[in-house]
């Protein structure tokens, strides 16, 4: 039974969304196992647009079974304003929704946490969605000042929330906030009970249900939020998410071991883009950039931010293809580039005077990196009515052949426009 991962190669915002869902009729369960309120998956059904953050995008379908698993960092206060949202819609959010009861908390504190530490890394910041989402990693990590979901329904949590309160006054006092003056515990502690009241038809243990679900063979959906050069460990550090929000993320997440994995689809756009802080090697800081721009509507889901775009970079995606264990490549918004008079893709980069094919493991390095790019043919035609790769012009086929080449997997998917019949299927 096909136990599927869905995995941006990039920096995010690879139009995952879309494919989880043209995949999830062929599943039983859809999983989100990483990440928060920091994603924004943009679905679009019947020409309206649906944007969700924490939801899976399987929540379309009331025969599937979503799961929001352990490792997702959870702002109770947004996930209920998607749960509402969609209710208000006619779409059926009930027993077909479960939460991990081991899910950390994101409390007030973690995003005013985020908001001064962003201000303390100078001219540098990450550019993070200030959603909270690196101190609620952060705490959870050093384990004295976390959360989860499930300490919301036991009877020492109003104690627990007033002590951490208080080592936060601390923090917020020493880095010179009057953040934390401004903290009632009790108040944040009846507000998040309310919250819990609310999502306990919801909190369920998921890891138990994922183990059982796989071992009797139903077929199971890993939907990865944020791209691989975004993983804490393995990203373009520190300009990363808190997550392992790579391949190698979807176990530790969700608690399903490896082995039963059966697909990986690696999710590329057929350009680059990066939303915040840190090196973009092959950025068009120029008309080219504006253009790509324009025409992908490249702004952020969560934070509206104009998106950083450039060329293809091979390099960046072979090395998260691999490191992700991709079978398959999914190339979306391969429209976006049409009626570029040339494409290019960069194969290599120049380093000290180098050539490497290898992504370097310091953001110091990538950042003195030289792309060395292949040029080839655009192409003028419109492409958006394409629904098998014959139909794509020749050099628009060649594109997507080179990249397939140049990251040694086959393409499984093309993408060519925002609407589920805009896909075609190459398997
Ligand atoms: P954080 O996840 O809010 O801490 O932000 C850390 C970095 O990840 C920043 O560069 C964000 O712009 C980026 N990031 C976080 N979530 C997403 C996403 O869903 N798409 C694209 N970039 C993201």
């Amino acid at each position: 039974m096909p136990v599927t991962c869905v995995i941006g190669l990039q920096w995010g915002d690879e139009a995952k969304g879309k494919l989880v869902d043209l995949l999830t009729d062929r599943h039983d369960i859809v999983v989100r196992y990483q990440g928060g309120a920091n994603a924004g998956h943009t679905v679009v059904r019947d020409g309206r647009k649906f944007k969700l953050s924490l939801i899976p995008s399987g929540i379309f379908r009331p025969e599937v079974q979503c799961v929001v698993a352990a490792g997702v960092v959870l702002n109770p206060a947004s996930v209920l304003g998607e749960i509402d949202g969609l209710r208000n819609l006619g779409i059926k959010v009930a027993e077909n929704l479960m939460i991990s009861d081991r899910c950390h908390v994101i409390f007030p504190w973690h995003v005013e946490e985020d908001r001064l530490l962003e201000q303390q890394c100078g001219d540098e910041p990450i550019g993070t969605t200030l959603r909270g989402i690196g101190p609620c990693y952060r705490d959870k990590v050093g384990r004295g000042l976390a959360v989860r979901l499930g300490d919301m329904f036991r009877p020492g949590f109003e104690a627990q929330v007033e002590r951490i309160i208080g080592a936060k006054r601390d923090v917020f006092s020493a880095l010179g906030s009057a953040a934390g003056a401004a903290i009632d515990a009790k108040q944040v502690a009846a507000q998040y009970r309310g919250y819990a009241e609310r999502l306990a038809p919801h909190v369920a243990d998921t890891t138990a249900y994922l183990l059982d679900a796989v071992e009797a063979g139903r077929r199971l959906l890993f939907e990865g939020a944020q791209g691989a050069l975004l993983d804490i460990d393995h990203g373009t550090f520190p300009f990363v998410t808190s997550s392992n929000s790579s391949g190698v993320g979807v176990s530790v997440g969700s608690g399903v071991p490896g082995r039963y994995i059966s697909k990986v689809f690696g999710v590329i756009k057929a350009y680059s883009t990066r939303v915040g802080g840190g090196p973009l090697p092959t950025e068009q800081d120029n008309a080219i950039g504006q253009q790509i721009r324009d025409r992908g509507n490249e702004y952020g889901t969560v934070t509206k931010r104009p998106r950083r775009c450039g060329w293809f970079d091979a390099v960046a995606a072979r090395y998260t293809a691999r490191l992700s264990g991709v079978d398959s490549l999914a190339v979306m918004l391969l429209d976006v580039l049409s009626e570029l008079p040339e494409v290019k893709i960069c194969t290599a980069y120049e380093l000290d005077g180098r050539k490497i094919t290898n992504f370097p493991g310091h953001a110091d390095d990538l950042r003195r990196v030289t792309p060395v790019y292949e040029t080839l043919p655009g192409w003028r035609d419109d492409i958006t009515g394409a629904v098998r790769l014959d139909q794509l012009p020749t050099n628009a086929r060649k594109y997507v052949d080179r990249i397939s080449e140049l990251l040694g997997r086959p393409v499984g998917v093309v993408s060519v426009g925002p609407d589920r019949r805009q896909t075609i299927f190459a398997e």
